[in-house]
């Protein structure tokens, strides 16, 4: 390893150098004095390119793993460390030193082109996934790169739109999830593309301080991909790395330098930065060694998905009984391109296995016939055979119908234009269900679907995302019960897009008002008792659960929560349990239920498990605009364990007296 080196004891001209990437994904050596580091993009697996003798570029082929979205519906921790650990090796292996992930943007709107890419809605989940993710990649001696920060939740007008968000909702619901995540100890944050406020997120001197003194951010700062505006005034406000290499932007910068735009002191302060950036992560990888296999990388992205598909409704149909025929239809079963099973943008993998649920039915021992029913080509689904799938669908006993979304629709860049899914997919839906009796849905798409058309003209349903390698075995081995589901939503499935906080996002040219302010997804229809198609946190299994025995005591540290699943049914399951709190009479306006603690427990059939979390105070407190501080207010706040965000099924008082906690009742 080469010897670290101060920024002092560069040139003016190799610190201005060493702030401007190499090119598209490495940083500058200054001919040797410093190792170099190359970074690549995830965050469902590693994107790496390839040029040609050609002169062509191309994606190098890779594990895919489930979306973002998926692997948030497990609810589970474990999940995301293993996966982050699994693309550490991917990393290894191709001599990258920074995976560009996680993203931790909340779900503010539905049609979010990169929702895929995101956790959630509630910025708890998505702080404590991101950080488990984060911990995987980082103690497989990998760094990462935390995004987009901040306030990017739309890819309408991404590169100059300002996000105009009050201060309280900065904090607990968008600066939140990346504060979380920061535990962690990322190397390295992105800035986003759009403004906050005004500033642009490149310029965000006021968000690059909460993370560095707030957070304890102790990495550097990189430019998304050409959202550098200003280079000097970037470097002034903190940001380390302008990525990838502007030639124009360099220029201007050593231009600005020479005319006092940047002081010196600035400049020292990112070029040391990325300094300790390159040895932080030569010093992480040096004895970093590939501990999985890729077909145990495989393997995980299959379990995660197991995991992570949502059964929304089942009237028992699901599973299928050994006895039943059945018919798989709509191409989403079989598809053609990878496109249908992945989002679109830099986060695109080049998968490698092949998606065949019909043949992976049917290895299990079903009688299956499979008929496309619509095809699609590229950007539309045109019907085909559609005669030939209602003479199948009147045939069988059981019809699958597999639909969904897909990279033409999701994407980078731009946002989906409807919630809906294409009318030739519905139509097939509403056809298939008029001649099969026994008629499950299975989607596939990275956000919430609309699906009023169709939901309650069919049997069973099934969220799979986007699943990644093994997908296919994951949703044959839960639509048959070899699993049972444990999935459950991350993000609410609204009845339409009116009815969303933030459907007037695109109102206003240039400006998008946060109006909505904190009531963003559940915290808004919970809080106004708006009717929503499944709620958040929701989700079937084939067993059942019961909840009881909650207990609250009092200690040093905040409140100890426990209370008892018990699996009464015959089948092992996992349980997502969750804790919201509630203010009972706030003196400022506060949703009526915040997501503060969660865990998924496997309990085997028939027996019980005892969950415990500790809340904090902080749990309790608020952004207080007037104290420009968190305050937890005197009163009387409620714990509800629940099922889902709602259906609360154990409740308990705690009064906050002068900063202690008391436990008022249980029940
Ligand atoms: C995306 C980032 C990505 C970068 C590099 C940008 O367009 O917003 O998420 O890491 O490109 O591909």
């Amino acid at each position: 390893m080469k010897e670290k080196i101060k920024a002092s004891a560069l040139t003016a001209e190799e610190k201005l150098r060493l702030i401007c990437g190499q090119d598209g994904w490495h940083t500058v050596d200054l001919n040797g004095k410093l190792p170099q580091i190359t970074v690549s993009d995830g965050p469902v697996g590693l994107r790496t390119e390839r040029t040609g003798a050609d002169g062509k570029t191309e994606t190098i082929p890779a594990v895919a793993y489930p979306s973002v979205q998926v692997l948030a519906n497990t609810w589970n921790t474990e999940c995301a460390r293993e996966v982050g650990a699994c693309l550490a090796d991917d990393c290894i292996e191709r001599g990258v030193d920074i995976l560009l992930a996680p993203g931790v943007n909340v779900k503010r709107h539905p049609l979010n082109g990169r929702n895929f890419e995101y956790f959630s809605e509630d910025p708890v989940l998505a702080g404590e996934m991101a950080k488990a993710y984060i911990e995987g990649v980082q103690g497989g001696g990998v760094g990462t790169c935390l995004k987009h920060f901040c306030c990017n939740n739309l890819e309408y007008d991404r590169l100059h739109q300002t996000s105009d968000v009050d201060e309280r909702t900065l904090r607990e619901i968008y600066y939140l999830p990346f504060a979380i995540a920061c535990e962690a100890k990322p190397v390295s944050v992105m800035c986003s593309y759009n403004r906050v406020n005004g500033t642009y997120a490149s310029e965000y001197k006021k968000g690059f301080d909460y993370l560095r003194t707030q957070c304890g951010f102790d990495g550097a700062i990189f430019s998304d991909w050409d959202a550098v505006r200003d280079r000097a005034a970037a470097a002034r406000a903190g940001l380390d790395i302008e990525m990838p290499f502007n030639e124009k932007n360099y220029e201007k910068l050593c231009a600005d330098y020479r005319a006092g735009k940047l002081s010196d002191e600035a400049l020292d302060a990112c070029a040391q930065r990325v300094i300790d950036l390159v040895f932080r992560c030569k010093e992480m990888g040096e004895n970093a060694r590939v501990r999985t296999t890729e077909a145990e990388r495989a393997d995980m992205a299959r379990r995660v998905a197991a995991e992570g598909m949502v059964l929304l409704k089942n009237d028992g149909t699901l599973p299928l009984s050994p006895a039943v025929s059945v018919m798989v239809g709509g191409c989403y079963a079989k598809p053609d391109t990878p496109d249908m099973l992945r989002g679109g943008g830099s986060s695109c993998v080049q998968r490698k296995d092949r998606f065949d649920l019909p043949a992976r039915l049917a290895e299990l021992g079903w009688d299956v016939r499979y008929e496309g029913a619509f095809r699609y080509d590229g950007v539309n689904s045109v019907v085909q055979n559609a005669r030939t799938a209602l003479v199948y669908a009147a045939e069988r006993d059981v019809c699958i119908v597999c639909v969904g979304t897909g990279a033409p629709f999701e994407y980078e860049a731009g946002d989906r234009k409807t919630m809906r899914l294409h009318e030739v997919q519905e139509r097939a839906i509403l056809e298939i269900a008029e001649q099969c009796a026994h008629t499950v849905v299975v989607v596939f798409a990275g956000a919430a679907v609309d699906m009023s058309a169709w939901a309650d003209r069919v049997q069973a349903i099934v969220y799979a995302g986007f699943p990644g390698a093994g997908g296919d075995e994951a949703l044959a081995d839960l639509l048959t019960g070899v699993i049972n589901p444990s999935g459950k939503l991350s993000e609410t499935f609204p009845l339409s897009l009116e009815d969303v906080p933030a459907a007037n996002a695109y109102r206003c040219a240039g400006v998008t008002r946060y109006q909505e302010g904190l009531d963003v997804g559940y915290r808004y229809f919970d809080t106004y008792d708006v009717p929503v198609l499944f709620p958040f946190g929701y989700g079937l299994h084939y067993a059942s659960f019961a909840y009881s025995d909650l207990t609250c005591r009092v200690q040093e540290e905040g409140v100890e929560i426990g209370y008892t699943v018990e699996n009464t049914s015959a089948r092992d399951g996992k349980e997502i349990s969750e804790v919201y709190v509630r203010e009972c009479a706030p003196l400022v306006y506060r949703p009526k239920k915040e997501l503060k603690a969660f865990a998924k427990t496997a309990v085997p059939a028939g027996e019980s498990r005892r969950v415990t979390h500790l809340l904090a105070l902080r749990d309790f407190a608020h952004w207080s605009t007037s104290e420009d501080d968190w305050v937890v207010t005197d009163g009387v706040y409620e714990i509800a364990v629940g099922a889902s965000s709602s259906d609360i099924l154990l409740r308990a008082k705690i009064a906050v007296e002068g900063g202690r906690l008391r436990v008022l009742k249980i029940g």
